[in-house]
């Protein structure tokens, strides 16, 4: 019998990522602790969601609680794992490393090593395109050292890849670590620019753009992206770190327009310097997930970002 932990269950990814297993009659046992990095009610409501299913079992908990961990492993008898809790935000993480470092590097060691007891079959990780930092190499690619981190966030993502290598060397533990690639779409997250942007369309806010918009991000679709997760959970291939993004890179000041064409409505924007935390690009070669995870994202930016005006039209009853 399998059992998945999604870790981060209540959230945006982890949310889409239960759901989508449960879709397919697994059982599922989330983990999450509700912080309000961002409103927590979001969280609620993405839970509420899970919990139509019979299959489903959510703890609300810290991964940093070594005991709980331990024993939630023991009692619910995990075979898979797919870490996605953590601290999210690059620039919040200027703030609070220590935060970011507890929960991103040793949350996933304690996660680790009760997989390593359970004997887990699968452990998929959930890194970042921000680990190849300000790199000269586009697109990104997985044989990049990315050794040159902008912020604790992407430091403790690449810590935490590195810790898990040790895992599969020592003890012979599956893992596949996925970069994603800037992840939007309904229920998204409201600290990320889509969200924000539909925001501001409907309160007017004036947004900061990086370098006046010249800056480009590989946004990727939700749902490519939990394709490629249970497709990475499906699949052990020993150790594995896997880009996992759509490979079309559009400008800042491009996506701006594309949001107000769909919504009508101009954004109030005012160019602000990009901080020293943040990379003028994100780009993926997803050849390697194509080739190992059968990966073909299939929804233009142009597409997903319809989709998500449709379900904040729907969320906000507008
Ligand atoms: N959204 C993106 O574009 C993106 C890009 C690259 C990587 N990622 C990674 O994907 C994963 C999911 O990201 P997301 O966008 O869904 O973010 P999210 O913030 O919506 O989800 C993370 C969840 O983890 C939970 N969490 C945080 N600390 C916890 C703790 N100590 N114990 C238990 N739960 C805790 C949060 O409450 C939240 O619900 C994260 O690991 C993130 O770093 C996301």
């Amino acid at each position: 019998m399998m059992t998945y932990l999604v870790t981060g269950g209540a959230g945006f990814i982890g949310g889409h990522v239960a759901r989508a297993l449960l879709a397919r009659g697994e059982r599922v046992v989330a983990i999450d602790n509700f912080n309000d990095y961002y409103d927590p009610a979001i969280k609620r409501h993405n839970a509420a969601r899970l919990r139509e299913y019979d299959k489903f079992h959510m703890i609300e908990g810290d991964i940093r609680d070594v005991a709980l961990v331990d024993r939630l492993f023991a009692k619910r008898g995990i075979t898979h794992v797919a870490h996605l809790a953590a601290m999210a935000g690059v620039r919040e993480s200027v703030r609070q490393p220590r935060l970011y470092l507890d929960v991103n590097l040793t949350g996933a060691l304690n996660l680790l090593e009760a997989g390593r007891a359970a004997d887990i079959k699968q452990f998929v990780l959930a890194s970042t395109s921000s680990v190849y930092g300000r790199t000269k190499i586009l697109p990104f690619v997985e044989t990049d050292s990315a050794d040159r981190p902008l912020a604790a966030y992407p430091a403790s993502k690449r810590a935490a890849e590195l810790l898990a290598h040790t895992y599969h060397n020592l003890f012979g533990m599956q893992v596949t670590a996925l970069r994603f690639f800037n992840v939007y779409g309904p229920a998204g997250r409201p600290d990320m620019m889509p969200w924000r942007l539909l925001e501001a369309t409907q309160s007017g806010e004036r947004i900061k753009l990086f370098n006046g918009g010249d800056i480009h991000r590989d946004w990727t679709y939700i749902a490519d992206t939990v394709t490629g997760v249970l497709a990475a959970l499906d699949r052990p291939l020993g150790f594995e770190i896997i880009n996992l993004g759509c490979g079309a890179p559009i400008s800042l000041k491009d996506f701006v327009e594309l949001i107000e064409k769909f919504t009508g409505k101009t954004i109030d924007k005012v160019s602000v310097a990009t901080p020293a935390s943040d990379p003028p690009i994100t780009y993926c070669d997803n050849r390697k997930a194509r080739e190992l995870l059968g990966f073909a994202p299939a929804i233009s930016v142009e597409d997903g970002l319809r989709r998500t005006w449709d379900w904040f039209r729907d969320y906000r009853g507008l």
